[in-house]
């Protein structure tokens, strides 16, 4: 199968893609998983993702969609999504990860979509760049505060759980989910912040199929290993932590994606841990992680 980090790889030189395939063996061959830091390659990839996330397109650096509304939720999140908000009372409270500008939240604060009649959840928009517009700070100025919250200038790791509290409802459309380098942790982190029976509405594309229709030849995103380098579906992972319920619904309309939903049914969780093999800056990036054996 042709992986989309593979298939970038085929337009370098030469000798970048040998010092890789060399790096790659380099990994798979010793025992255990390597300690050290991220090699320079990853590193440099990392950066390479910083300026996507600052990017505004207009300045000449590559900008990314962050102005989805609720529509666009409901039809990118499983099916439950919708009605799931619209059962929110108004002391529960909603998480969106990745939010961009906002605008799924203001959606649900102006439009009827997906909400009760004059009842509406707290509401927290998180996202490592400000991406505020002026219709947002005039609704939340407009609100009791803490009714509608924006925290942008850092990751969801590095939240503490009093800064963030816990929450009903946690989505994430194109987040940290499709971003994040370490998805294993950020998966653990989501779960913690989340009350039992809340749940996680995520998506994710470019992944193994976990009805197993992905069409031939497909350049997958982001793609996990078991220890013996076999191909592992995401949903397949996440079914493995314990004190959850994972529900995955596969399309492959445009592009081989899951819509995922894992509800938290006990306390004690815990995530399998997946290793970062590579990582290709893009929007979203290309991805491998590794199971730890
Ligand atoms: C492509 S935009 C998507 C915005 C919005 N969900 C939409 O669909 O329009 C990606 C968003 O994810 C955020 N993001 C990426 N990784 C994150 C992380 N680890 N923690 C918090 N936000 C993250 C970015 O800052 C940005 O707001």
């Amino acid at each position: 199968m042709r992986s989309v980090i593979s298939s970038v790889k085929k337009s370098r030189t030469a000798g970048t893609l040998l010092a890789v395939v060399i790096f790659l063996q380099a990994i798979s061959a010793s025992a255990g998983w390597p300690q050290e830091s991220a090699p320079p390659r990853i590193d440099e990839e990392f950066t390479k993702q910083e300026t996507i996330y600052r990017g505004r397109g207009a300045d000449g650096t590559r900008g990314y969609i962050t102005s989805r509304g609720l529509s666009d939720y409901v039809a990118l999140l499983p099916s439950g999504f919708c009605n799931t908000l619209a059962k929110l009372g108004s002391a529960d409270r909603w998480l969106d990860i990745g939010a961009g500008a906002g605008l799924a939240i203001l959606d649900y604060y102006n439009l009827a979509k997906c909400a009760r009649r004059g009842v509406k959840a707290r509401a927290v928009a998180m996202s490592i760049e400000d991406r505020r517009s002026d219709a947002w700070k005039k609704q939340a100025a407009s609100l009791d505060a803490n009714r509608l919250r924006y925290l942008t200038g850092k990751r969801l790791r590095h939240y503490s759980p009093e800064e963030l509290g816990k929450f009903q409802m946690i989505t994430d459309v194109y987040g940290g989910f499709s971003y994040t380098e370490d998805l294993s942790q950020f998966v653990e982190k989501v779960l913690s912040l989340l009350e039992a029976k809340g749940v996680f509405y995520t998506m994710l594309q470019g992944v193994r199929l976990e009805n197993g229709k992905d069409q031939p030849d497909t350049a997958y995103q982001t793609e996990l290993l078991d220890p013996a380098s076999g191909d592992v579906k995401v949903c397949s992972w996440l079914k493995k932590i314990s004190c959850v319920k994972v529900g995955c619904e596969s399309s492959s309309e445009w592009a081989p994606t899951e819509r995922i939903n894992i509800r938290k049914v006990c306390s004690d969780v815990s995530v399998p841990r997946l290793k970062l093999l590579e990582y290709q800056s893009g929007a979203p990036p290309g991805r491998r992680f590794q199971l730890a054996p």
